[in-house]
């Protein structure tokens, strides 16, 4: 075929991110939703976040597995055989603690993770099943955090069944409080009275290792942040230069939360070929790419209540960092 019968290339792009873009990059201030964060490389870096010194969440979560899995399941199961259901795939390692403690207690479990990506829910399965042979992995593709009512539909039970779903790692902290009410109530429609919650909140604790969580001496967390411009150049054939805008990871005490922002070094345009959509910036202006609430003890508990659950058992470390919060579906 001659050079001149080729088809132009055209530009497959994601419309949910085109919008995000177009919005949050149209706004002031200037915003982006986190969860561009988790591409490919993204992932990983998250990944290689988890491992890192200053970031203790991860750890310290494990810690509370490592001591209070069976006591948990002891609590959550009522005295009947668990399925263990998860929002988000990516927490297996945390999830592996609990899913043995199950398989000690019951022989074999159902477990049920819950995830937009079907890719990383058939990654799961595969590890998880050939790990823990015990275990049944019954993936379930869906987005719960598109903020829409739908119901949230987990698959039927044997009638001497119940169900815990986990919601671990702080990633509930990613969502503003209305929309991480909103989510929770959405879980909880989908739940039998009786079945259970379980989730992992980051504490309020000193600012600077809050701030050294987020803004670590590697520089991991700063490439992680700076990986969502580099998806905008391959994804929406944008042009930013991601070294032209500094990591920021700031403390809003007022908003209980941790923000991280890409702060732009100096005045500058970049293009979004794929919108045709051009994004001025001054010197020092950001984009506010992500919120990461912290809780006060008792918080996560009231959010439990709210949501149509009642809180029964809360495990936390010695230090109080981190806390995990069971909540038992109640009637309305
Ligand atoms: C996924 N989520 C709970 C992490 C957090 O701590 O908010 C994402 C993260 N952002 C920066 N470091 C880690």
């Amino acid at each position: 075929m001659s050079a001149a019968a080729s088809p132009a290339p055209v530009l497959q792009f994601d419309e949910r991110v085109a919008n995000v873009v177009r919005e949050g990059l149209g706004s002031r201030p200037k915003r982006l939703p986190a969860w561009l964060f988790y591409d490919c490389a993204g992932s990983k870096l998250f990944e290689a976040i988890t491992k890192l010194p200053e970031y203790y969440l991860t750890r310290t979560e494990r810690g509370i597995f490592l001591r209070a899995s069976e006591q948990i399941l002891e609590r959550a199961s009522n005295g009947r055989r668990l399925r263990i259901a998860e929002l988000g795939a990516g927490s297996a390692e945390k999830t592996r603690l609990l899913l043995k403690a199950a398989v000690e207690r019951q022989g074999t479990v159902v477990y049920e993770p819950v995830d937009v990506s079907a890719s990383a829910l058939d990654g799961a399965k595969r590890r998880i099943e050939r790990e823990i042979p015990a275990v049944t992995v019954a993936p379930r593709v869906m987005d719960y955090t598109d903020g829409d009512d739908r119901r949230f539909h987990l698959g039927a039970m044997d009638e001497d069944e119940s169900r815990i779903v986990l919601y671990i790692g702080s990633s509930i902290g990613n969502f503003e409080p209305h929309q991480a009410a909103r989510l929770l109530r959405r879980v909880r429609a989908g739940l039998e009275i009786g079945d259970a919650m379980l989730l992992g909140v980051d504490l309020v604790k000193d600012e600077a290792t809050l701030v050294a969580a987020y803004d670590d001496a590697q520089g991991v967390t700063a490439a992680f942040n700076r990986n969502v411009l580099v998806r905008l150049n391959r994804e929406l054939d944008a042009d930013f230069d991601a070294e032209a805008f500094a990591h920021r990871a700031v403390w809003n005490k007022a908003a209980s939360r941790m923000e991280m922002h890409l702060v732009s070094r100096i005045a500058q345009q970049a293009n979004v070929g794929a919108l045709d959509f051009a994004v001025e910036f001054a010197a020092g202006e950001s984009i506010h790419t992500e919120n990461s609430y912290k809780y006060r003890p008792g918080q996560a508990e009231a959010l439990l209540k709210e949501t149509g659950f009642r809180a029964e058992a809360t495990w936390t470390d010695p230090r109080g960092w981190f806390a995990v919060c069971l909540g038992r579906a109640s009637s309305p």
